[in-house]
């Protein structure tokens, strides 16, 4: 996709499939043990020469009627800081004209917006010259959010501290997923916020001892579904229920349809689905498809590479 000047980046969404969130932090964020996985959905961001910075959406969530879904396109967008950032920190002027691609719904709890700035560093880099490596980009990343990191780095990976700590994770076993992506987009604050709630009033527990990643890095390196079915953990998972109770429709409705294993994709409200293999996905999404509680429904796999140059 590189005419020109232009210079395009794709990064892909992530699975939190292990996410357990310890107390909430002085700083206002929790200690995470989280496990991601990255998908085969990718947002693309195209840069060319600019004066000043300007951004467009197309797909997912540009122009959308629900304001609450709608991809901001100034300094809203963790896009637009990302260039900020970057240009500061390599002394180059910010100029760009930056086109983002969505494939990946926005507050989804997929790690969209996270994607878009991981693209957009790797383009810009690209753009730019300014040829930061890897360790620049991913300390760029962390001041961004917790997610981009991991965005820039792909596959499988253990995150640590607010997730921006990152050890890789040697997992080849491919993973068939089904995403539903059901209603409006969550506020990720909104459901930590929640989970704090909850703990404080005794009905869930205290996040005191995190549940141990090491059964899912297990399954994902040797299978079955089954094993990694069994050990899928998402702490966030009852405060999303807790703040949009039609989510248990559509974790109902995936394990009707005879999913291996369901449970909501980080802050959520998708719905991550695992499937038995390739074939089963496809039938699984079929049947979500018509099951009328998902607005939106991808059959995808993992783990895939992070953050690229594509074209
Ligand atoms: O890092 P990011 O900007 O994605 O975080 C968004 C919000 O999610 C934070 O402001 C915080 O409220 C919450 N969060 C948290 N603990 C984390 C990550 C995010 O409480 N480890």
């Amino acid at each position: 996709m590189s005419t020109g000047d232009a210079v395009a980046a794709r990064a892909p969404a992530k699975v939190n499939v292990h996410l357990a969130v310890g107390p909430l932090r002085a700083d206002g964020f929790h200690e995470l043990r989280t496990v991601y996985l990255a998908v085969s959905l990718f947002d693309t961001v195209t840069v060319r020469p600019g004066s000043g910075l300007s951004i467009t959406v197309t797909g997912e969530g540009a122009g959308a009627a629900s304001g609450a879904d709608l991809v901001p396109t100034d300094r809203r967008n963790l896009v637009w800081r990302a260039a900020e950032l970057l240009a500061d920190s390599a002394g180059v002027p910010a100029d760009a004209a930056i086109d983002i691609a969505k494939a990946i719904p926005a507050a989804a709890g997929l790690a969209g917006g996270s994607a878009d700035a991981a693209a957009a560093l790797v383009a810009l880099d690209a753009l730019w010259g300014t040829r930061a490596g890897l360790e620049d980009l991913l300390q760029l990343a962390a001041r961004l959010g917790s997610d981009v990191p991991f965005s820039l780095v792909g596959g499988v990976a253990l995150g640590a501290g607010r997730g921006e700590k990152l050890s890789p994770v040697l997992a080849r076993t491919r993973s068939h997923w089904v995403l539903g992506i059901a209603g409006e987009g969550l506020s990720t604050p909104a459901v930590y916020g929640e989970l704090d709630r909850l703990r404080a009033a005794g009905r869930v527990p205290g996040g005191e001892e995190l549940a141990a990643e090491g059964p899912v890095i297990a399954a994902l390196r040797s299978g079955p579904a089954a094993a990694l079915a069994a050990a899928l953990v998402n702490d966030l998972q009852a405060p999303a229920l807790a703040l949009r109770p039609e989510l248990g429709r559509a974790l109902r409705a995936a394990v009707d349809a005879g999913a291996a294993g369901v449970l909501v994709s980080g802050s959520g409200p998708t719905v991550a689905a695992l499937a038995e293999d390739e074939q089963d996905a496809v039938r699984l999404a079929a049947e979500l498809a018509g099951a009328g509680v998902f607005r939106t429904v991808r059959a995808v796999h993992g783990p895939v590479p992070g953050a690229r140059l594509v074209g």
